[in-house]
């Protein structure tokens, strides 16, 4: 077996009993391990907290699973284990401080709450609002690239995740909630604190402290929601506050779904569910593509000679980068799966990183190639009813900037000093950083 994008290590060569989910070692790069799995075990049972948890490794089985969302619920925790310490310090916290109470919406609901989510958000994030984005993607994307073109002009390398990886979907979901670029960092750090607990083992005074940004993001939102109760905006807040559900024109016969507008709890889970979900992400998708492209260099001349390769480009990266790396599902009756038992009660998580290298499906896996052909049947979005509301909105982001940096960069380079350490994350796969050294066109 060929050796792992990033990694020396092939399956062959590393041991299932020495996996750990939470091992930062393996974290840094887990590709064999999952590979292992998929050839050996993919049906993997390890453990979070005091519960077994069940990895699941194929895309087949991934598919199947997320496809039945009666057996696979997604009423998870996305911390994946609250303690009942961390839970009545939490609700204590959010007592005192005047948090708005935390609803399940769109990523951690069932069907009939979630398809009422689902039709909402479809009413405010249209696909004309994302592609109404565009040039606001691109007058962002050209500011970083000049800017980051300065700040190297004396032959420095610059750190891409902190100059551009991460300013760039923080300040295109800024612009599309209408937060104003005085807030920009708040808007960050309230991003962070919603993401802290996802796939991580912090304590709880950190959790804790995280939680305090969240509530203060709560409140900020809370307030521009209530002003446009009074003065509607041409934005996706006041999208938000008025969209309502039409059974007829919404083709819905399930008595179930409730056509109730959203109040404000709901609209305060979605808006962080945009901004953790949009975020990070992207971030990471952005950096990875970076690094694929100067490890290939034939590739970056490539795009540089053809821009319209920017889409297959982002969606190979999409693919081998998976920045969600997988998802958790509660299981709800016993079942089986590739032949595994799993009892209801259980949680699994569709390894969606580990079907995107799957070999039963992708020629090749490890391999980056944005021209083989049906890239796009990766599972990096996920799949069924929760596919990502922002799958749009990442890709274009990822394309625009790969067409600007193309035209704006004669070359690039990695700086030799990388060190490619990644957050330990099991879930939220992402470089810490990325020097690069730039030459402007
Ligand atoms: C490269 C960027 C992104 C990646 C890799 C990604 C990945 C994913 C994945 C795998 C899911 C499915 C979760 C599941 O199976 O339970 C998902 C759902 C979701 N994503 Fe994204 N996402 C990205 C960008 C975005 C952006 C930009 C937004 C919003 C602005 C967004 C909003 C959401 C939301 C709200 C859901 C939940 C949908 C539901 O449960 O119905 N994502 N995303």
């Amino acid at each position: 077996m060929s050796s792992l994008a990033g990694d020396p290590r092939t399956a062959d060569s590393v041991e299932l009993a020495d996996f750990g989910l939470f091992d930062p070692a393996i974290q840094q790069c887990p590709h064999a391990y999952y590979a292992k799995m998929q050839h050996e075990a993919p049906v993997f049972e390890t453990a979070m907290g005091d519960a077994p948890l069940y990895l699941i490794t194929r895309y087949e089985d991934i598919v199947e699973v997320v496809r039945d969302t009666d057996t696979f619920s997604s009423e998870f925790d996305t911390s994946g284990y609250i303690s009942s310490e961390l839970a009545e310090r939490m609700a204590q916290l959010y007592r005192s401080e005047g948090g708005y109470p935390r609803v399940r919406t769109m990523l951690t609901a069932d069907p009939p709450a979630h398809t009422r989510f689902r039709r909402l958000i479809s009413k405010a994030f249209t696909p004309k609002v994302i592609a109404d984005l565009e040039p606001t993607i691109r007058d962002i994307t050209v500011g970083l690239i000049e800017a980051m073109l300065a700040a190297t002009s004396d032959g420095s390398s610059i750190d891409f995740v902190e100059a551009f990886a991460v300013p760039l979907p923080v300040t295109v979901i800024a612009k599309a909630l209408n937060v104003p670029d005085d807030r920009l960092a708040d808007f960050k750090r309230w991003s962070d604190a919603s993401i802290a607990g996802i796939g991580t083992n912090i304590s709880i005074e950190e959790r804790l402290e995280a939680e305090r940004d969240v509530i203060e993001y709560q409140k900020y939102f809370a307030r521009q929601l209530e002003l446009r109760e009074t003065s509607p905006q041409d934005d996706l807040l006041t999208k938000l506050l008025h969209a309502r559900i039409d059974r007829d024109q919404d083709g819905i016969e399930d008595s179930e779904v409730s056509d109730a507008p959203l109040n404000m709890a709901e609209m305060l889970s979605i808006i962080q569910q945009l901004l953790v979900a949009g975020n990070e992400t992207t971030t990471k998708l952005l950096t990875e593509t970076m690094r694929l492209l100067g490890e290939h260099p034939a590739q970056w001349q490539a795009l540089q000679d053809d821009a319209a390769r920017a889409r297959a480009v982002v969606e190979e990266a999409l693919r081998l980068s998976t920045p969600t790396q997988g998802m958790f599902r509660v299981v709800r009756k016993d079942t089986t799966v590739a032949g595994v038992e799993i009892p209801a009660g259980a949680r699994v998580v569709v390894m969606y990183s580990a079907a995107n290298r799957d070999p039963q499906v992708f020629d090749d896996p490890q391999s980056f190639c944005p021209e083989r052909a049906g890239a796009s049947s990766h599972l990096a979005f996920g799949r069924g009813i929760h596919f990502c509301v922002g799958a749009a909105l990442s890709r274009l982001e990822g394309r625009v900037a790969l067409e600007e940096l193309s035209r704006r960069l004669s070359s690039f380079e990695l700086d030799v000093a990388n060190t490619y350490e990644y957050h330990p994350s099991f879930m939220l796969r992402g470089l810490k950083r990325l020097d690069l050294r730039l030459t402007g066109a």
